[in-house]
């Protein structure tokens, strides 16, 4: 595996691989790695497809007061994990080399993007879309692979693949779960033992949300029950616990169509996502 970070090795590293004709797969990432992520690496390797990861913890989608001193950066584990799965390239850019003196172009996607984390985190999904499309563009990937964990942010990059004609072909892979069911991420680190079991109302109160919804229960007591049950856990604040259209995430208040139940909340200091498909009978 070759870890680059300037732009020139990357393009003539990048020319190299494809000069046999096989498809190349990106995996975007912010490091600190776990066996999610290790499951996009995994997809992206079928087919005899040549793999890029990103690391690059990106300033641009962290608000004022979030986590971006504190994200955890494991580079040389990082590395070797990637290494041992097989990736040809490990693209680390600095800083400067993503944002150099002057960078003054932004990347927004309407609609999509609006409620949910968008509403709780002004700017972030702009800071993905502009990073993403860079990304993008430095490696020139034929296919990209995201996690379903993220629901939102692989609705918005679909939503903008699409409208900018970028002829990139999105994979989207489900959630990573701990045996217990909490979702892998990197900010699970930040967790203590304590927190740690609770966090797992978030996984409990989504499943259970979802059975009574597809029972045939009231889609309002269901996410205010939801709410509730987080809150007796000790999240605070809950941003959101919300039904949403699968694909266009606009709010649902009856299980008429394919939906998807999302939540977000914080407990301590960590901010902690989670979403789950919901079903009409
Ligand atoms: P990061 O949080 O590092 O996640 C990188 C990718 O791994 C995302 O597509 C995310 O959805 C996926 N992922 C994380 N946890 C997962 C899990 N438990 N199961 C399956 N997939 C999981 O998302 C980002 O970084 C950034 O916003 C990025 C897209 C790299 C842009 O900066």
């Amino acid at each position: 595996m070759q870890t680059l970070s300037d732009l020139p090795a990357l393009r003539a590293a990048i020319a190299t691989l494809k000069s046999d004709g096989k498809p190349l797969a990106l995996v975007p990432t912010m490091g600190a790695l776990h066996d999610g992520h290790m499951a996009l690496v995994e997809e992206a390797r079928r087919h005899g497809r040549h793999v890029v990861v990103s690391i690059f913890v990106n300033p641009k989608q962290f608000g004022p007061n979030e986590d971006l001193a504190a994200y955890p950066r494991r580079e040389a584990k990082d590395a070797q994990m990637l290494s041992a799965a097989g990736v040809d390239i490990l693209w680390a850019p600095t800083v400067d080399v993503m944002y150099p003196a002057g960078f003054a172009t932004n990347i927004s996607v309407s609609g999509v993007s609006e409620g949910l984390d968008g509403a709780a985190r002004p700017g972030h999904f702009d800071g993905v879309a502009t990073v993403v499309t860079k990304l993008f563009n430095q490696v020139r990937p034929d296919v990209a692979i995201f996690g379903e964990k993220d629901y939102q942010q692989l609705a918005v990059i679909r939503q903008m693949v699409a409208d900018l004609d970028l002829g990139i072909e999105i994979i989207g892979l489900p959630t990573q779960r701990a045996q217990d069911g909490l979702a892998l991420s990197s900010r699970n680190a930040y967790l203590n033992d304590e927190e740690r079991k609770a966090a797992l109302a978030l996984p409990r109160a989504l499943g259970e949300a979802k059975r009574q919804m597809e029972k045939g229960g009231s889609v309002e007591e269901a996410l205010t029950r939801a709410g509730a049950t987080l809150i007796a856990q000790g999240f605070d604040p809950v941003d959101y616990v919300m039904l949403c259209d699968a694909v266009t995430l606009e709010p649902m208040h009856v299980l008429d169509r394919p939906a998807r139940l999302l939540g977000a909340a914080k407990l301590g200091r960590t901010r902690l996502i989670d979403n789950i498909a919901v079903d009409p009978a």
